[in-house]
């Protein structure tokens, strides 16, 4: 037997305990109940269901999808089916189950995201948050929050001061430093952080001479990140003493691998959902696998041991 189970959320009072460290990535899973007939997702570790605003949302214009040289480019627009609906609809499903879901939140000022924690908290079914801090703020001229410490950290506190829930916050690899904006969200009240989102990207196309995308440009996911991804994982595993979840282009249990051997506690499969929706548990099993191969007892013996 191997010991997968994490703790994700060590500095909560209630913690965020995981049977292992595999997740979903927020907008590639739904909200989990899509895949259900597909395989057993209760064996994943979490699932993250897709950014939730406080009202519905019909998306970007189409196209919004476009795939590149081993990724995929995409401009959603965080469609969804709005906080209120996710509490009625949603939750009540989630409560059923022993997997525990954390629901990602997304708004353009902080109040909305303040808004956001107080509604989910203490609704039964929701075990975290995971606070999107790649949407443009308004406020301050439509910059990622994420883009600088600051803002970042801004957000941060006032969901940590709006919920009991343990709080993931999601980084933006859009931006010149992110170990300070790390640095800044870890001080400011986060339980663990998860990154990275998607790359800025476009696509031009050349019969129409026309950005491809209805949103111009859009988000770089899949395998093309994942170097860009562990690099960054492994900056700000470096930086900050709180669980560090690694999300880009993991397809394969040895990329996730990788990225715990970097530093992540954890990890998201996200765009390989696409192509194999089985992909979190292959992810899962090959772990295992190989911790059997190499006898070793408990993941947290490779959490950062690539680390110089
Ligand atoms: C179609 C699509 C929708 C996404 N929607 C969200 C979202 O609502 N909230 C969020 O934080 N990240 C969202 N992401 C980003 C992913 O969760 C993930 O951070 C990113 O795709 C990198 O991981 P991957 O290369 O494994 O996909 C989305 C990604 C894709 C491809």
């Amino acid at each position: 037997m191997v010991n997968l189970s994490i703790q994700l959320a060590p500095k909560h009072p209630r913690g965020l305990l995981l049977a292992n460290p595999v997740m979903t990535a927020s907008g590639t899973f739904g909200y989990g109940t899509e895949y259900g007939h597909l395989f057993d997702i209760q064996k994943l570790g979490a699932i993250v269901c897709k950014g939730t605003t406080l009202e519905p949302r019909d998306g970007n214009p189409q196209p919004r999808l476009a795939e590149t040289a081993g990724g995929l480019l995409n401009s959603i627009g965080l469609e969804n089916i709005g906080v209120n609906a996710l509490i009625k609809e949603k939750a009540p499903i989630w409560a059923s189950w022993h997997v525990p879901v954390i629901v990602n939140i997304a708004g353009e000022t902080v109040g909305d995201y303040t808004r956001l924690a107080g509604q989910l908290d203490g609704v039964a079914g929701i075990s975290g948050l995971e606070v999107n801090i790649s949407c443009p703020n308004i406020k301050a001229g439509g910059a990622e929050f994420g883009a600088n410490p600051d803002s970042a950290a801004e957000v941060t506190t006032a969901v940590r001061k709006a919920t009991s829930l343990p709080v993931l916050v999601k980084l933006t690899p859009n931006t010149s430093d992110i170990a300070r904006v790390a640095l800044a969200v870890a001080e400011a009240g986060a339980d663990a952080i998860s990154l990275i989102n998607t790359l800025k990207g476009m696509a031009i196309d050349i019969a129409k001479r026309s950005p491809l995308l209805g949103n111009i440009t859009g988000g770089l996911s899949g395998p093309a990140i994942k170097p860009v991804a562990l690099y960054m994982v492994y900056e700000v595993a470096g930086a900050v003493d709180i669980p560090v979840i690694g999300c880009g282009g993991i397809t394969t249990a040895s990329d996730a691998l990788e990225f715990i051997m970097g530093g992540a506690s954890a990890i998201q499969v996200g765009t390989a959902s696409f192509s194999n929706p089985r992909a979190p548990l292959d992810v899962l099993e090959g772990i295992e696998q190989f911790m059997k191969k190499e006898g070793i007892k408990d993941i947290s013996e490779l959490v950062g041991v690539a680390r110089i």
